[in-house]
């Protein structure tokens, strides 16, 4: 074992003796459908944010879903519907309401008023859980930053985090007679996370720099949260990414090399769970983290095949793609969990998208198709080239094995013909040799 591995599985045993010491929250959960959106729809949405919930550390006890024809003002539910709720979650018990509608500070004071416990929205859930899950230095400002900006409208009446560990200021839940100093407090934190955010991200730009210029194809994982992300990557190569059987596991992309069969290496990044109605400004902050997504040259779009829905799984995916300019990127669909999927149902996957691939990334199945459809697919971002080099240019010869695939070699007065296969982005390296 290593002395990272060491330190690291130290790191997760005091996280689960932490962990069992703090009482799980109870959580009722309320979606609100309103005219125009459609009850499936709404409880759809419901239901994913249970799962949130749980991701979060919480459990969710129970939930409802209200219709109503407008907002209220006050407590968006209206005062009636509020007040039974508050007996409801006094009975059951609650330590926390999570609402899956966005919330106005003032309507999140007043539900915690009346149903005397913690009120979140959707949006503080997600942050809740990002703030647990930013595993790098980038993401964890990102998060903090979020986080502050988020609360700091919140900050009168403020109760206590979801999160034990939250990275935000406002996890401590200051006191109303320190409002002011407590809000410069954080814009002036806010400041400096900025300019630090600034310096990481451009460190990271710098990096990713270098690899673009090493003209190795990048690949990058999308999907769904809980799709199995992490866990393919795990499969293909010997990188230990926390994976957790919760969503959002990977808040920053991790990128590995690894090899196809034909021996050309290629970059594969693990990247950030996507979810439904992800909140716009949320895409905004992690833009830097997503931008990784839309510089790859082939989209490996991972689906929880076990899902009962996962065309909706993939269009929520798609939207966010979309929203990064990453939706015209080469996609391949590949279907993971195979192994908890049926055989009516892989055939009816298989029928809806032809070109899909099935894997289980946990019995390591599907996994050598697989790297044999990413050289396919990558083969066709490839041009060929008849490159002239003279004798005394061995560089160039280097440069040809070393970036491309050399198909032809001949040799003449003036110096060496080779026939390559290379990126098209490595093209313009080779321009002055070309034929
Ligand atoms: P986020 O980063 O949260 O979006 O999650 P992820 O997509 O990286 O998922 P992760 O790899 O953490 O896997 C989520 C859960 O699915 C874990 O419990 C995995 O063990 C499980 N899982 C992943 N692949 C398979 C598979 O092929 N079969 C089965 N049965 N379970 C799988």
């Amino acid at each position: 074992m290593t002395q990272e591995h060491a330190s690291r599985r130290r790191r997760r045993l005091t996280a689960t003796i932490t962990d069992l010491e703090v009482a799980v929250q109870r959580a009722f959960l309320v979606g609100v459908e309103l005219p125009g959106i459609a009850t499936i729809d709404a409880e759809r949405s419901l239901d994913e944010l249970a799962l949130l919930t749980d991701t979060a550390g919480s459990e969710p006890i129970d939930q409802e879903l209200v219709r109503r024809h407008a907002i209220e003002p006050a407590t968006y539910i209206g005062s009636g519907k509020a007040e039974e709720l508050a007996t409801l979650t006094k009975a059951l018990d609650i330590d926390v309401v999570i609402f899956d509608n966005q919330l106005t500070p003032a309507q999140q004071r007043n539900l915690q008023k009346l149903f005397g416990c913690d009120v979140v929205d959707r949006e503080g859930l997600i942050l809740d859980i990002f703030a647990q899950h930013a595993h790098t230095k980038v993401g964890a400002l990102q998060v903090e930053l979020a986080m502050n900006r988020y609360n700091l409208p919140r900050l009168r009446g403020k109760g206590t985090s979801l999160s034990q560990q939250g990275a935000g200021v406002l996890a401590r839940g200051p006191g109303e007679t320190k409002l002011e100093t407590d809000r410069r407090r954080i814009l002036e934190r806010n400041s400096k996370l900025e300019r630090e955010l600034a310096r990481a991200v451009q460190h990271r730009e710098t990096q990713r720099k270098s690899r673009r210029r090493a003209e190795i194809p990048q690949v990058a994982i999308v999907g769904y949260t809980n799709a199995g992300k992490s866990t393919l990557l795990n499969a293909l190569t010997d990188a230990d990414v926390l994976v957790e059987d919760r969503l959002f596991a990977t808040l920053d992309p991790t990128v590995r090399r690894l090899e196809l069969p034909n021996q050309r290496p290629f970059l594969l990044a693990d990247t950030v769970g996507f979810v439904r109605r992800l909140p716009h400004h949320l895409i905004e902050a992690f833009r830097s983290t997503l931008s990784e997504v839309a510089e790859a040259d082939l989209l490996l779009h991972l689906v929880d095949g076990s899902d009962p829905d996962p065309g909706g799984q993939i269009a929520a995916v798609r939207e966010v793609l979309m929203e990064i300019g990453a939706a015209e990127l080469l996609e391949l669909i590949v279907f993971n969990k195979s192994d908890l999927v049926g055989e009516q149902a892989l055939v009816r996957l298989a029928n809806l998208y032809p070109e899909a691939v099935f894997i289980s990334a946990l019995e390591h199945e599907g996994l050598e198709l697989l790297v044999e459809r990413i050289g396919e697919l990558l083969e066709r971002t490839m041009v060929t080239l008849t490159l002239e080099i003279p004798y005394a240019r061995g560089d160039v010869v280097a440069a040809a094995h070393r970036f491309g695939e050399v198909i032809g070699e001949k040799h003449d007065d003036n110096g060496m013909i080779l026939e390559v296969r290379v990126p098209e982005t490595s093209r313009s390296r080779f321009a002055q040799f070309s034929r």
